[in-house]
């Protein structure tokens, strides 16, 4: 017979009892009295929070779910790690929801001319969620991340994202040209996300569509800011063509 506040998972009632949890008997010796115990555990947590809590959606889940990523993932700065990192959160914005609109703006400080905008959402531990916004025909110019990587979400219209790699050494430090290769090619839309590492797609730069856009950087400094900054790419003559494979001659112009 259940005693009262226990849920009690048995298939043979002459075997004895044996607390696992809190209120969670199981009877010993029975696998599926286990494997039941195990979904009744679940059933009775999840029922549990629902009373104590209700559970979080859209934005505040992101925050939640991205906030328990970046304690637990923000110390490998290695390229997988960097890489698993932006993976996970990448996958925690399938359900942001509606974000809300910052309620102050500046210029990006990125485009070649006015119409680029950045704001901020506060919430994130150990990043920050930059939202942008961009009117139709405008730029953010391609720049390289050096200190800190990246998530772009696609919130409103679409923004062509372009992202580069160089090739062979890189030396932001230098005045000469070299070769990088466009690696991403990528028509951003609501939802959709793309990824800057430091060690992958790490120079990128975006053209708005006739729509404009708008958008998030969940942006996590990874390495201490260096004095060159955030170098911007000058790209020059088409080096190289293999049908989607593209390499461009460039070379780094300093804020
Ligand atoms: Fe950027």
């Amino acid at each position: 017979m259940q005693k009262p506040g226990r849920i009690i998972i048995q298939t043979d009632e002459t075997q004895r009892e044996r607390q696992i949890a809190p209120g969670l008997w199981v009877t010993r010796r029975s696998f599926v009295a286990l494997c039941g115990a195990g979904i009744a555990a679940g059933a009775f947590a999840s029922s549990a929070a629902e009373i104590a809590e209700p559970s979080k959606q859209g934005f505040e889940a992101f925050l939640d779910a991205a906030n328990a990523t970046a304690a637990r993932l923000l110390d490998d700065p290695s390229a997988a790690g960097q890489d698993r990192y932006l993976r996970t959160m990448s996958a925690h914005t399938a359900a942001i929801g509606r974000v809300p609109i910052p309620e102050t703006w500046r210029d990006s400080g990125q485009s070649d001319g006015p119409g680029t905008y950045i704001g901020f959402n506060p919430g994130g531990v150990g990043f920050v969620i930059l939202h942008w916004r961009m009117e139709p025909g405008t730029r953010i110019l391609p720049h390289a991340h050096t200190y800190g990587n990246v998530v772009t979400v696609g919130l409103e219209g679409w923004v062509r994202v372009r992202n580069y790699e160089v090739e062979g050494e890189r030396d932001y430090t230098s005045d000469e040209g070299f070769t990088v290769r466009n690696t991403v090619d990528q028509i951003l839309t609501p939802g959709a996300t793309n990824l800057v590492s430091l060690e992958r797609d790490y120079i990128h730069g975006f053209d708005a569509g006739d729509e404009g856009g708008r958008g998030l950087d969940i942006t996590t400094r990874v390495l201490p800011k260096p004095d060159y900054g955030v170098p911007y790419l000058e790209l020059g003559e088409m080096a190289s063509s293999r049908g989607p494979d593209r390499r461009f001659s460039a070379r780094w112009r300093r804020a």
